[in-house]
């Protein structure tokens, strides 16, 4: 597919939706649907590389995906866990600098300690930065930083009147403080469905949302440079003209 290179997005950042729908068109259970997706969300970490991203940002796990079963949420994490341990070695090879957005002290303690490992084994690249956003409500963040915020206008550090946009950005999981990201300029969502479901809520301000009639298991390369294609062709004017 031709691409601009020169107009690549700087951030791109995706919902993978679509792993039950696939497991339930092959009668197969739910959790080997977030198998596959684990594998197409290999696929795109490598191929955002290639195509020269700097930062690339997976809605991998929600505040509100708790309520799903307990087999399916232990699940996910023990896939969270066979990624890393399988894949770090090949993350620090490809320079990949390895972020997560959200509060993650709540998830299962193996599945921390080897998040763990690999945040500090890939701190020091410098290449792409692949965001992780687990246990990530975009509501949550921004109450975050709204408490942030007041505790320094409390502690008379800063007047309420001060408080700026940049300021709340910055107390954002992609603030300088966490993932230090950009806005991203491109969001997809596969499976066809047209919602943000609290995604990066204050950072889409400006985003094109692009939509993927692909279940997140088949998505591949073609289709990502299909979206990001379809993004090109887009006439981004910011409120302006
Ligand atoms: C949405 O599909 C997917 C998720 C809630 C989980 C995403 C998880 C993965 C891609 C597995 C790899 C994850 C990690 C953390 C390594 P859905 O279950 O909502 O699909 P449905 O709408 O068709 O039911």
């Amino acid at each position: 597919m031709k691409l601009d290179r020169d107009r690549m997005p700087e951030h791109v950042a995706i919902i993978m939706d679509g792993n039950g729908r696939w497991a339930k068109g092959r009668g197969v259970p739910r959790l080997m649907g977030h198998r596959a997706g684990m594998e197409a969300m290999k696929k795109i970490v490598d191929h955002s590389d290639k195509l020269g991203i700097r930062h690339l940002t997976v809605y991998a796990f929600s505040t509100e995906n708790w309520k799903r079963s307990v087999e399916e949420v232990s699940g996910i994490f023990k896939l969270l866990v066979t990624f890393v341990n399988r894949d770090l070695r090949e993350l620090i090879e490809n320079n990949v600098k390895v972020r997560i957005l959200g509060d993650y002290s709540t998830i299962p303690e193996d599945s921390k300690k080897a998040l763990e490992k690999t945040l500090r084994d890939t701190e020091n690249n410098t290449g792409l930065q692949f965001n992780i956003a687990l246990n990530y409500g975009g509501r949550d963040e921004i109450t975050r930083s709204v408490r942030k915020l007041a505790r320094l206008a409390a502690d008379g550090e800063i007047s309420p009147e001060e408080i700026t946009e940049d300021m709340v950005s910055d107390y954002l999981w992609t603030g300088s403080a966490n993932a230090d990201s950009p806005d991203p300029e491109l969001i997809i969502r596969t499976s066809g469905e047209i919602r943000l479901s609290n995604f990066l809520l204050w950072q889409a301000a400006y985003s094109e949302i692009v939509i993927s009639d692909v279940l997140w298991p088949d998505f591949d390369e073609k289709e990502y440079e299909r979206c990001i294609a379809e993004y090109q062709s887009r006439d981004r004017r910011f409120g302006g003209r």
